[in-house]
């Protein structure tokens, strides 16, 4: 039997920049990509901070309504919050977990503040604004060079999302508490994949997460910054190809 995996966007994106992955892996997994709450063709309201529990929780109602027992978790930057806040909740749902471009400290105060202001952008100027100012962050200047397209695309998805879900989601993620603590704890096989460009979560994040996993693996894409799966689709789906075999 297909082993289920359920993929996690980050922010402020839409289970649409997993398609590669969809495309890939479906002939060996059972696939799952959905929109998180408000985002994407997910029309339901969000309140005004959306906790990463809140996520984690939509989807465990989700994994219900689909009969998933067990599911490998792979989730890119805040989906990567939320695959660690469902992991504390649900663990024994999880044969696996792949932690991309993420980590598991919570914001500083600086970082509070910040995405604050983004929740005010996002209401008082839309998203194509926030989608403008993200791109050159989201994408290594390789990516950005070699393939336009990549980031013609991935400022479209972010242009479409919804003020109301970015702003939900902006302070959710400066709500979220700190799981540095938990990460001993997780039992299943894990494997943290990120860029060697990636800005946003600087490598070190990822030995740390690797360091206190016991058994983990690290995978570094060399020239890709914080949308791996994007930038880097191919070797992210042979990398994950190969892991749910451990699962
Ligand atoms: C994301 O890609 O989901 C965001 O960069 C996460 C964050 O801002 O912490």
């Amino acid at each position: 039997m297909k082993k289920s995996l359920l993929l996690i966007h980050g922010f402020p994106l839409d289970g649409s920049i997993w398609e590669q992955q969809v495309e890939g892996l479906s002939s060996i997994a059972d696939v799952l990509a959905p929109d998180l709450r408000g985002f994407g063709q997910d029309h339901r309201p969000v309140p005004v901070a959306m906790a990463m529990d809140a996520y984690a929780a939509d989807l465990k109602r989700l994994l219900d309504e689909r009969g998933k027992d067990r599911v490998v978790l792979c989730g890119l930057s805040m989906g990567g919050y939320i695959a660690l806040s469902f992991i504390a909740q649900w663990a024994e749902r999880v044969s696996g977990l792949v932690l991309c471009n993420t980590r598991a400290t919570a914001d500083n105060a600086e970082g509070k503040l910040a995405r604050e202001q983004t929740a005010l952008d996002a209401h008082a100027h839309g998203a194509a604004v926030i989608a403008r100012a993200m791109v050159p962050k989201v994408l290594s200047e390789r990516t950005r060079r070699d393939h336009p397209e990549i980031a013609t695309m991935v400022e479209a998805v972010m242009a479409r999302q919804r003020p109301e879900a970015i702003a939900a989601a902006s302070l959710g993620m400066a709500l979220r508490p700190d799981r540095a603590d938990m990460l001993p704890s997780i039992q299943v096989p894990t494997l943290i994949i990120t860029g060697s460009e990636d800005r946003l979560m600087p490598l070190p994040t990822s030995e740390t997460m690797h360091a206190a996993i016991l058994g983990s693996q690290l995978v570094v894409f060399d020239g890709v910054a914080h949308l791996s799966n994007v930038e880097a689709p191919e070797r992210f789906n042979s990398e994950v190809e190969r892991f749910l075999d451990e699962c």
